[in-house]
């Protein structure tokens, strides 16, 4: 709660008041129009929802659930309330086998219409209420009180808040095609992104859960969450680093990577000279692959919007730019892995090796390490590969 508590606490000496004692985020009930109508409880800076802003959800919801593999996982955690039924679903005389939850909080369902069997998880109405409670509370000035991305703070915002309305994720470093699990969706809200306004939150696990799962009712009906031949995906993952204890090997054998097989400078900077880019590449000297080699090029991304104009992406120069989900080996390697879900920037494991998605892990951090912070070297840096010097 270390930012959280601050801001309030700063909050409250500003307009001169005390926090009350009891929790401050909860949300009394109000009139017809959100207004608490109990004048004598002490409000908080935050008690009080804004005018006409409406905080409980009525409708329970069933959203997409994580695959059968997950659910088999689940088994072997917790078999007490997970375990593998033969015949669980009965459809048209044929018999369906499937994980069942003791809890109820997952089904495996036939949708009729669709002729598709699909796992599914039950939200509850006050839960739902609940996340919707601390979403307006802490979420909706950038993301909109309806959660579309045009909250009052968020306007002028670029890149702009996510629209949750649509299925598009970029960091959760959960493959692009597919949505993020919850678990994948909490650390990114607890992390924050780096060199944006969303900051890190410092909200409880059942906060954060109840927030997401309100999130995720934001699909519209066939969209994301509510569609059934949506995927939920996970944090890629790895079987280790194969590198430890080797960084500077690593470093060259990423730059290698980069700037041969993995050809990242067709979208981000290359940042070797062309003498040193033919040598990787086995090619003549001096034969460059694009004008500019040494700038990104922006990419035009109809996922991501506002108000209906596309965005256009500057895939980050790593020499100045903000990384936004983390810098570490381990968090690069998950991002690269993953790719930047709705964008240009593919998924790269599976088609390159996890040793080779380790390696440009530890090359783009030193870039990070070496230059972003350091504008004199980074212009000497540049200068040189831009030069051929
Ligand atoms: C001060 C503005 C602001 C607030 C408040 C804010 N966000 Fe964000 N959020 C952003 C911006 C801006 C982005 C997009 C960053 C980008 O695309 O680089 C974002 C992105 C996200 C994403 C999508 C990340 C992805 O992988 O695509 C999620 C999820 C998210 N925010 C959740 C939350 C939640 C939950 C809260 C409240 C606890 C919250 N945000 C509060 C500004 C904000
Ligand atoms: C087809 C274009 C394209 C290619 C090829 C590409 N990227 Fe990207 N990359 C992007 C775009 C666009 C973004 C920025 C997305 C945004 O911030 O909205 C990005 C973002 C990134 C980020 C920053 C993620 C963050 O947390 O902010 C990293 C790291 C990255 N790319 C590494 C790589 C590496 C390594 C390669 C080669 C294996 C590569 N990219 C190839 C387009 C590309």
């Amino acid at each position: 709660m270390k930012r959280l508590t601050l801001l309030l606490a700063g909050a409250a000496l500003s307009l001169g008041m005390t926090l009350p004692a009891s929790d401050p985020l909860t949300v009394s009930e109000g009139d017809e129009h959100g207004h608490d109508s109990s004048a004598s409880a002490p409000e908080g800076p935050h008690d009080r929802p804004p005018l006409d802003v409406v905080l409980d959800i009525h409708t329970d919801a069933w959203l997409r659930a994580p695959s059968e593999d997950w659910f088999e996982a689940q088994a072997e955690l917790d078999p007490d309330r997970f375990s593998y039924v033969d015949d669980l679903l009965d459809i048209d005389g044929d018999t369906e086998g499937g994980y069942q939850d003791k809890l109820g909080e997952y089904e495996l369902r036939y949708d009729a219409e669709e002729d598709e069997i699909a796992y599914w998880q039950y939200i509850s109405a006050d839960r739902l209420t609940q996340g919707r409670r601390d979403y307006v509370q802490f979420c909706s000035s950038c993301h909109g009180f309806d959660g579309d991305g045009y909250g009052r703070s968020g306007q002028h915002l670029r890149p702009p808040p996510r629209n949750f309305t649509k299925p598009f994720y970029k960091f959760t470093k959960v493959p692009g095609h597919l949505l993020p699990s919850d678990e994948s969706l909490i650390l990114l809200v607890e992390r924050g992104l780096n060199g944006t306004p969303m900051l890190p939150w410092a909200l409880s696990r059942d906060q954060l859960n109840d927030i997401i799962q309100y999130l995720k009712s934001l699909s519209p009906e066939g969209v994301g969450w509510r569609d059934v031949y949506s995927e939920v995906g996970h944090i890629v993952e790895s079987d280790g680093d194969p590198w430890t204890g080797r960084e500077a090997e690593a470093i060259q054998a990423g730059q290698d990577v980069y700037h041969g097989t993995a050809k990242c400078y067709s979208c981000h900077p290359g940042y070797v000279t062309p003498e040193k880019l033919a040598e990787i590449n086995g090619l003549p000297a001096g034969s460059m692959p694009r004008e500019n080699f040494t700038y990104p090029i922006a990419k035009i991304t109809e996922n991501y919007e506002v108000q209906g104009v596309p965005m256009l992406l500057l895939p980050p120069d790593f020499t100045w730019q903000d990384v936004r989900a983390g810098t570490t080996p381990l968090e690069l390697f998950e991002t690269i892995g993953a790719g930047i879900g709705g964008t240009a920037m593919p998924q790269w494991k599976g088609s390159l090796s996890d040793k080779d998605i380790w390696a440009m892990a530890y090359y783009v951090r030193s870039l990070i390490e070496t230059y972003k912070g350091h504008p004199e070297k980074r212009a000497e840096f540049m200068s040189s590969l831009r030069t051929g010097r």
